[in-house]
């Protein structure tokens, strides 16, 4: 067996996060601007192939997990081509797929027989005007066939994320729960972070997991901490004491979980990524290009690791640099 993936701070690294394309067919506002998006040129975007390679030689290292997302993952033609081959890779234990879910009823079908069963679907309100108002679209109706058709197949779990940002979605936590708890589906309601094209976050701006918590009392009942049974899991995890279902909360602002860190990251034009807000990022398109073997690429992934900081640091005001990329040419 090869030296796990350990980083300086002794934290394993078993999870990658596959980025299959920069482009997106919504414009929410805390991600992307409303026009004049820059996208990055086809030829400098990874193929397939060169996706698999990488992923391959990171499973080689110890890496168990892969999600794949976007932008939209769902924008690049073909998908469930490369989820089956992620999905049958020798050493892959779970596969997992981001998605907006506005092109999910006409491919679910495809990616389910592809393999794919986890799912989370990115939904911040069941209100259409209010759809509209944060992606600037008017696609709530295939959103919702989107989860409706992958239901019907049988993808679980699947999850909802939801971002939450004050002033804007109060009124949608209560609903989005509620539906959760009528759908078998978890809610996971992620604080708004400084990864916007606009430069629009501040932390006012950030409807926080305690503030949340406290509308769900209110609105649906009684909730308790669920102890969480993978540590390095970044969701704090609420039960609602009545049975009906769970809730989770990604609060990267007001309770980092840096610490447990499990991931590292591709970007759709092959760069690796040790943090959604790393300043620095590894080229690895060129070696993928230029005839590199496997073992340099390896060793590439293994100095992204290494090279780990301990934390982004968000609550450490003007230190807070944001990355130059934001989040749609990261991959969530
Ligand atoms: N803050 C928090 N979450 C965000 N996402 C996109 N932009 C932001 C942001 N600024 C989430 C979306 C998507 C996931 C990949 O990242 O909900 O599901
Ligand atoms: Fe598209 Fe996701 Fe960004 Fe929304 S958050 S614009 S769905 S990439």
């Amino acid at each position: 067996m090869p030296e796990p993936l350990l980083d300086s701070y002794n934290r394993l690294h078993d999870n990658l996060r596959l980025s299959v394309t920069d482009r997106c067919n919504i414009r929410c506002f805390y991600c992307m601007p409303e026009s004049g998006v820059e996208f990055v040129p086809r030829a400098e975007i990874l193929s397939f192939e060169e996706i698999e390679r990488v992923a391959r030689i990171a499973v080689g290292l110890g890496v168990r997990k892969l999600r794949v997302t976007g932008g939209e993952p769902l924008v690049r033609k073909d998908l469930h081509v490369l989820i089956r081959k992620l999905v049958a890779m020798p050493g892959v234990e779970d596969v997992a797929l981001t998605t907006n879910g506005v092109l999910l009823a006409d491919q679910a079908e495809a990616l389910f027989d592809a393999g794919l069963r986890r799912l989370n679907i990115h939904l911040d309100t069941l209100d259409r005007a209010r759809f509209e108002q944060i992606t600037r679209r008017d696609d709530l109706g295939r959103v919702m066939a989107g989860i409706d058709a992958a239901q019907r197949l049988g993808f679980g779990p699947i999850k909802i994320n939801a971002v939450a940002v004050k002033g804007l979605v109060e009124p949608d936590i209560v609903p989005l729960a509620q539906f959760g708890r009528e759908r078998g589906i978890e809610i996971r309601y992620i604080e708004f972070m400084p990864l916007d094209a606009q430069n629009l976050w501040d932390r006012s701006k950030v409807l926080l997991a305690d503030d949340i918590l406290e509308l769900l009392r209110e609105g649906v009942g009684p909730l308790d901490p669920v102890p969480d049974p993978d540590p390095r899991a970044p969701a704090l995890e609420y039960r609602f004491r009545d049975g009906g279902g769970q809730v989770g909360f990604i609060a990267s602002v007001s309770r980092p979980f840096c610490l447990n860190c499990n991931r590292i990251r591709l970007t759709a034009d092959g760069k690796l990524r040790y943090c959604l807000f790393a300043i620095d990022e590894t080229d690895v398109r060129d070696l993928l290009r230029g005839g590199a073997a496997d073992e340099e690429i390896a060793g590439v992934i293994r100095a992204t690791v290494r090279a780990k900081w301990l934390g982004h640091e968000i609550n450490q005001g003007e230190r807070f640099v944001p990355p130059p990329r934001p989040m749609y040419a990261i991959g969530g």
